[in-house]
């Protein structure tokens, strides 16, 4: 029998609101007009756009979604999902940057954070002076995250970080690192330890950087810990909720990966629309052709969908409900739906879509990594069927 709970949550009716559709508008023109011109080029020479964290600084979206009086400018997390898709639609490797260091470094310090650490910490991420990254992967654990090995040894008033973490987004470039690290192995999730560690500590050092298939802009590489000294007041919580904070952490940058892959999907049919206007065959140009036609009205469906599941976990967490399992469903639909798309747009560009001339490669290379990072596809549908099917 069909349970209400699904029909419960669905959201009957959605409307952005003014404040939420200016936000789009300011971010939407600064993206088309700064960061479209030059997204090719950053991905041809793997380069971090510094330039863009400093325009996203200056537009007072760095602490987007935290109080005012920690330097934040008191949005909502929809306003959030928003600015993330407006720049995936026209930067990818700009979007990731911005939603690691917005989800997975200061919402972890706002929601897990001490009076005295909230206060350290996020009025120079918010204001862009300070960027945040997460490290919670291992070279050999990824996605059995309490399998952690990189240890924290507690010695008088400090731990004692020795290790390496993989897959770190802003990599090189961040300022805070919030690292999960293990206290004791045998003790597996409930030994593990959050703590912010600042760039330049002690024995903290930085691997080769990675080069990637897509987001090629963005810095990812290995980070590397030997006799490392962390002050035990940057910890968040407790020894032993190092788990629960990197979960809460993943909650809420999972609907940025969603917001991420419908900005991709979205961006990608964008430029195929535009191409398919221009481009003929058999006499009339390719929009006209039903076979062309119906790719875009399968993907724009798909889009819709997934931005309302995304906006859906937004709500939810606005609204302070647990939103664990609608996260993991915006960005599991989200993702895939982006890579759908961006393969069908590089099919509409034809031969075109196939060569860096055009976007449309870009794009589908950069809508791979949504269907792995943070969770990958699997892990999204561990969650929600952990959290769906009670039968355990
Ligand atoms: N919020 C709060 N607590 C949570 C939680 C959540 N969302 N999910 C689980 N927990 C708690 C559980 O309640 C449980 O608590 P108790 O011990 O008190 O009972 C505890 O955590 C353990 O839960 P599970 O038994 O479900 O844990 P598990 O070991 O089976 O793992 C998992 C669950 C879903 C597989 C989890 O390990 C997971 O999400 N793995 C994927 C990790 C991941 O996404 N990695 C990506 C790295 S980040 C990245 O990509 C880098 C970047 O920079 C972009």
């Amino acid at each position: 029998m069909l349970t209400a709970t699904a029909s419960k949550e669905l959201p009957l009716s959605f409307r952005l609101t003014e404040d939420q559709l200016l936000i789009q508008e300011t971010i939407a023109e600064i993206a088309q007009k700064e960061f479209a011109p030059r997204a090719a080029e950053i991905d041809k020479n793997h380069r971090f756009p510094r330039e863009n964290w400093e325009m996203l600084a200056a537009s007072e979206v760095c602490g987007l979604p935290f109080p005012e009086e920690y330097g934040g400018a008191g949005l909502d997390h929809v306003s959030y999902a928003i600015v993330v898709e407006e720049l995936a639609k026209n930067c990818a490797t700009t979007s990731v940057m911005y939603s690691a260091h917005v989800s997975l470094c200061a919402s972890p310090i706002y929601l897990m954070g001490t009076e005295e650490q909230r206060k350290r910490f996020l009025p120079p991420m918010c204001s862009g002076e300070k960027m945040g990254a997460f490290a919670l992967s291992e070279p050999g654990t990824g996605s059995d995250s309490a399998a952690a090995t990189c240890m924290a040894e507690l010695k008088g008033d400090h731990f004692i970080l020795n290790g390496s973490k993989n897959w770190i987004t802003n990599g090189v470039e961040a300022d805070y690192y919030l690292v999960i690290a293990q206290t004791d192995r045998a003790l597996r999730h409930k030994g593990l330890v959050a703590l912010v560690v600042e760039k330049g500590a002690p024995g903290f050092t930085f691997g080769k950087l990675e080069d990637k298939l897509g987001i090629k802009g963005s810095s990812t590489c290995q980070i590397m810990f030997e006799d490392t000294p962390v002050p035990i007041e940057n910890m968040l919580g407790k020894v032993g909720e190092g788990f629960k904070v990197a979960m809460m952490t993943l909650d809420g940058g999972r609907i940025g990966i969603a917001s991420q892959a419908v900005g991709i999907a979205q961006g990608a049919w964008d430029h195929a629309y535009r191409y398919a206007k221009e481009r003929e065959a058999f006499g009339k140009t390719i929009n006209k052709l039903q076979a062309i036609r119906f790719m875009f009205s399968e993907m724009q469906t798909e889009i819709d969908a997934a931005r309302l599941l995304t906006y859906h976990a937004s709500l939810a967490q606005d609204r302070g409900e647990k939103f664990t399992r609608a996260a993991a469903h915006a960005k599991l639909y989200a993702s895939e739906v982006a890579m759908r798309s961006t393969v069908k747009c590089v099919q509409i560009f034809g031969g075109y879509g196939y060569v860096t001339d055009y976007p449309a490669e870009r794009y589908m290379r950069d809508a791979k990594i949504t269907e792995i990072y943070e969770g990958t596809s699997e892990i999204q549908r561990l969650v929600i069927s952990n959290s769906l099917l009670k039968d355990q």
